[in-house]
């Protein structure tokens, strides 16, 4: 399915922008990453654009997990949208009631051999949960044994902070903000995973840091160097280019 058909049938529903959406699609695409696993899917928009990227393929498989308790509170759901959009074969939906490590220690198990390895099976992981350290911090070396050579992992949320969160609620995903530290409650959570255990692991590289969509990528490629870039989407760098633009028109008149 085209991106801009399914992002027609998508509009207004939250969470995943339509700019991070049309990049994960045609990352998708152009890497045929056709096994991939989605944890955190709210209503499950992103879910539907990554299922019509595979659709564009040809092939391929989602598999998306979420909370038990985030049926009632997501409407439409995953399973709507996905029917709405025509794409719900390609998507398996997993609802835990604790959440996605109880599904990665699963998929492990699933998946280890009777010579106690794990075998690989994703190409692709997108960790776009609760943005906290202990759950997925976790939740990424779980990953990894689950995610193939040259695979990606993504991570939302690389600048969320629970202080931000505080000024709406008193609680996120189950976290009472009263009981975190200063550090806890201030340090971006997916940033700190992000520099500590990702950036620093032996097998990953390729890192691309996306300031203003809070994304950051990962690919798992054994390299003695590490290459890291930060970017800003084309969108944003033309707002900067328009505004400094009119800035210098208006200081020549
Ligand atoms: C921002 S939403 C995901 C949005 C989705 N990826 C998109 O872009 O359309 C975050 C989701 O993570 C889920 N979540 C939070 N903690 C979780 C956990 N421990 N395990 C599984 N899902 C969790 C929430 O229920 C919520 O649906």
């Amino acid at each position: 399915m085209k991106f801009s058909e399914i992002n027609k049938l998508l509009k207004g529903i939250p969470f995943i922008s339509e700019s991070n959406a049309k990049a994960l699609y045609n990352f998708i695409i152009e890497n045929k990453l056709t096994s991939c696993l989605e944890l955190g899917f709210a209503h499950g928009v992103a879910s539907c654009y990554i299922a019509a990227a595979l659709d564009e393929l040809g092939q391929g498989y989602l598999v998306s997990v979420d909370l038990v308790e985030a049926e009632n509170i997501f409407k439409p759901t995953i399973q709507e949208l996905l029917e709405k959009c025509g794409l719900a074969k390609y998507v398996t939906v997993h609802r835990e009631p604790t959440g996605y490590n109880w599904f990665l220690h699963n998929d492990i198990k699933k998946n280890t051999g009777a010579d106690n390895i794990c075998a690989p099976v994703y190409d692709l992981c997108i960790i776009d949960g609760p943005k906290n350290w202990t759950i997925d911090g976790s939740a990424f070396f779980c990953a990894d044994k689950l995610l193939k050579k040259n695979g990606w992992i993504i991570f939302d949320d690389y600048n969320w902070t629970y202080a931000k969160a505080a000024k709406v609620r008193e609680v996120t995903d189950g976290i009472a903000h009263r009981q975190l530290s200063e550090d806890e409650l201030n340090l971006p959570h997916v940033k700190e995973i992000f520099h500590l255990l990702v950036l620093q692991h032996p097998a990953y590289s390729n890192f691309k840091i996306q300031q203003d969509g809070d994304w950051a990528w990962a690919q798992k490629i054994d390299m003695s160097t590490k290459k890291i870039s930060y970017t800003y989407s084309t969108s944003t760098k033309d707002v900067i280019v328009k505004g400094m633009l009119s800035l210098i028109k208006k200081l020549r008149r």
